[in-house]
């Protein structure tokens, strides 16, 4: 019986095949999409939706085929926010961005190394023209590296660690509190059409800070902030940078 059931799946294969079946065009496979607000977000209000978020991405990182997060138009509040892989999708899952998010300014809020992680994923997509405002005007005066050398890093608005096969692509960064978007331990990252803007005389704020890791690719971003456009640190290598707009900024090192 079981025999009989494998040969007839396979049967079905042959004959969807020899009908062409896989030259014609690609199938869309079916996508389903998680929305931060039936976990409970709350754009527009002062109340966090932090364990929304997390919520949502935990259901889309759990589901077995092809997952987007869906964040709509709107202001989200956050604090620490992390999307842990791995995942079960079988495709890169795309959280798409329409809306903004705003990091509550309170540094304790922060114990890590970022505002947003992505964190041990395989393949994800961060993409659909929103914003993510990392409220630093509020917490740049806590910035004391140019006199401390022990000094408190202020979590970047993006840590990006431990992930393979990233892309994000037309989002706006604004005022982070430390870097814009800190890269590492990671392998093959596609940064693509960005705006990231800070405030000229803000402390620390890098576009994007890249070590540790391989194969990154920079293209067609406007950098405009208070300290380097891009820059990286030991252990990487094939970072590629092409048609980026630096300044005001300290440049690319
Ligand atoms: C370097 O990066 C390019 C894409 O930017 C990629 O095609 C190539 O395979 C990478 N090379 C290595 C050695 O990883």
């Amino acid at each position: 019986m079981a025999i009989k059931a494998i040969s007839f799946a396979l049967l079905t294969f042959f004959a969807f095949s020899s009908l062409g079946f896989c030259n014609a065009a690609p199938i869309r496979a079916p996508v389903t999409t998680f929305n931060v607000m039936s976990y409970g977000a709350k754009p527009g209000k002062q109340d966090e939706s932090t364990q929304a978020f997390m919520k949502a991405w935990a259901a889309a990182c759990n589901f077995n085929g092809n997952a987007r997060l869906l964040i709509p138009p709107g202001v989200y509040k956050l604090s620490e926010t992390i999307f842990q892989g791995p995942c079960k999708s079988p495709t890169p899952i795309t959280i798409f961005l329409q809306g903004t998010l705003q990091a509550v300014s309170d540094i304790s809020a922060y114990p890590d190394k970022g505002w947003l992680s992505l964190d041990t994923i395989n393949g994800v997509i961060l993409t659909g023209g929103g914003t993510i405002d990392g409220q630093g005007q509020a917490v740049w005066p806590y910035n004391d590296c140019k006199t401390n050398p022990d000094c408190l890093h202020l979590p970047a608005s993006l840590y990006i660690t431990k992930t393979r096969n990233a892309k994000i692509k037309s989002i706006n960064f604004i005022n982070s509190m430390g870097f814009h978007m800190h890269i590492t331990q990671s392998y093959l990252i596609r940064l693509h059409s960005l705006t990231i803007t800070a405030a000229e005389n803000s402390p620390n704020t890098d576009g994007m800070h890249i070590s540790k890791s391989n194969t990154v690719k920079v293209s067609r971003t406007h950098i405009r902030t208070g300290d380097d456009c891009v820059s990286i640190g030991q252990g990487s290598t094939n970072v590629t940078i092409n048609q980026i707009t630096c300044g005001p900024g300290h440049g690319i090192r």
